[in-house]
């Protein structure tokens, strides 16, 4: 059971202060009764507003394609940011909606959002070597013995304290390779290029887990069953 106001807050809808005002309007109905009570405790799936059930009650995750252009930060200062491309009210809610680590702002591909923290935390722990596998193009043809050198996980990057983890280096043409990581640290795959000379030109990531895009085009995202198998 959760208060009514602090329900319509929590799922974006309106400010705590507001819901008084969404209330006496009679915006809110529970058990198909008009509510009269801001502060009522209540059962979520017995409330409708303005008719409809409240949109993910016991929370929110997301696979959006990321185009470029866009960053993972909340802060609008630093460009566009990819929760630009989502209905305004999913940014209101509490616990925030947040990216599952970030992508650059010109790398493409599979961006996980969520407001469920635990699972952020699941799937971005290096412990847990959840893959993420990324289509890099380079600035010159990758050289020989690259894929044994990330697949030893004794690869160092400047300020870093631990040794990249191995990592599977899969050429697809002399400057395009995919390469699977199971850990995130910043700027990841293109400082392992980095180190070995070459600069990364485009990158994208295609797979987080066992999760792929599909069908969805730069900018469209898709709703997953919290259980992740959706
Ligand atoms: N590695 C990078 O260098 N950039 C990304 O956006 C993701 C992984």
């Amino acid at each position: 059971m959760r208060r009514l106001d602090q329900l319509l807050a929590n799922l974006g809808y309106c400010s705590r202060r507001e819901a008084r005002a969404w209330v006496a309007a009679g915006r809110v109905t529970v058990r198909g009764k008009v509510a009269d009570d801001f502060g009522a405790k209540v059962a979520v799936s017995d409330v409708l507003i303005d008719g409809q059930p409240p949109e993910h009650p016991d929370g929110l995750l997301l696979v959006l394609h990321k185009p470029t252009g866009l960053v993972c930060s909340h802060d609008a200062g630093e460009g566009p940011r990819v929760y630009d491309l989502l209905p305004p009210r999913w940014l209101a809610r509490n616990p925030a909606l947040t990216s599952v680590g970030r992508l650059d702002k010109d790398t493409t591909g599979l961006l996980l959002l969520t407001d469920q923290t635990a699972l952020v935390h699941r799937l971005t722990s290096p412990k847990n070597k959840v893959e993420k596998i990324y289509r890099a193009t380079v600035d010159r043809d990758l050289a020989p013995g690259l894929g044994e050198l990330f697949a030893a996980g004794t690869l160092q990057l400047d300020g870093e304290k631990e040794p990249c983890a191995p990592a599977a280096l899969k050429l697809l043409s002399p400057r395009e390779a995919e390469l699977t990581l199971t850990e995130g640290k910043y700027h990841q795959v293109r400082r392992m290029f980095a180190a070995t000379g070459a600069t990364v030109l485009t990158l994208h990531r295609a797979q987080f887990g066992p999760l792929t895009l599909g069908d969805l085009t730069p900018g469209q995202w898709r709703e997953l069953a919290l259980d992740f198998s959706g």
